[in-house]
């Protein structure tokens, strides 16, 4: 049955919240900073698992805040086609001159807001990882990767423990607004307003008891 469309969103052209626009240059020293490393290395080993889990050769991807790539190669050799999608035109310069020829063949890239994007084809699995820190309207933006995914949306967003609560004092400096999630509040809102939708949500990132974890790792997929 096709989905009803979706109602006009609700967001600017550009994302006022997105320090990338301006600081696009800078990300992948932030990335090679040994704690964030460290940080990440925990994230990527739970999000690899998720992609293993989750996706098929024969699929279409869609990665919402690609950034300059570092899951993008991962998922353009586990799947058939990825669209690789970012508001910032500097992080995408980067992406492009970074995969293969042969790697390229089989994506698109867009330069947008992503809610204000509609794939013209159909996207069998959304992913978007560290993207939601910045999005103010949250539950617009997973009903968005939500309508527009076949069978599953796999994201990442900052918990509400003690290193959520550091990046989001630091990010300030950057004036940027990080946002933070209780696991609470994303469930809630999934389960009554996507019952259909499995969800399963996974602390990663700096994981001891005491820090309340940095990051969540969730999975939506289609019951
Ligand atoms: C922290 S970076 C993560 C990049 C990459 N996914 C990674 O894990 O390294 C966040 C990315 O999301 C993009 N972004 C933030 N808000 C966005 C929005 N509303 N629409 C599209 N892209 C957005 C930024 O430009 C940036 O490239």
């Amino acid at each position: 049955m096709k989905k009803p469309a979706m109602p006009p969103p609700n967001f600017p052209e550009h994302s006022a919240n997105n320090p990338y626009h301006k600081t696009a240059q800078y990300y992948e020293r932030k990335l090679n900073l040994p704690v964030i490393r460290s940080i990440r290395r925990g994230e990527s080993a739970s999000i690899y698992r998720c992609f293993e889990e989750i996706l098929r050769p024969t699929d279409t991807v869609l990665e919402i805040g690609c950034g300059t790539g570092y899951y993008t190669r991962d998922l353009v050799n586990r799947a058939s086609h990825v669209i690789a999608l970012d508001d910032s035109e500097s992080m995408l310069n980067i992406i492009r001159n970074r995969l293969t020829a042969e790697e390229v063949s089989r994506m698109q890239f867009v330069r947008s807001e992503a809610t204000q994007f509609t794939p013209t084809e159909a996207v069998d699995v959304v992913v978007h990882i560290g993207v939601l820190d910045y999005v103010p309207d949250w539950k617009a933006f997973l009903a968005h990767s939500l309508f527009n995914a076949r069978r599953a949306v796999i994201f990442t967003c900052p918990t509400d423990g003690l290193c959520g609560h550091m990046f989001h004092l630091l990010s300030k400096w950057e004036g940027v607004n990080i946002q933070r999630y209780a696991r609470r509040q994303l469930e809630d809102f999934l389960h009554e307003s996507y019952p259909e939708w499995r969800c399963e949500i996974r602390r990663a990132g700096i994981n001891g008891g005491w820090s309340g974890g940095s990051t969540w790792v969730c999975t939506l997929q289609l019951r």
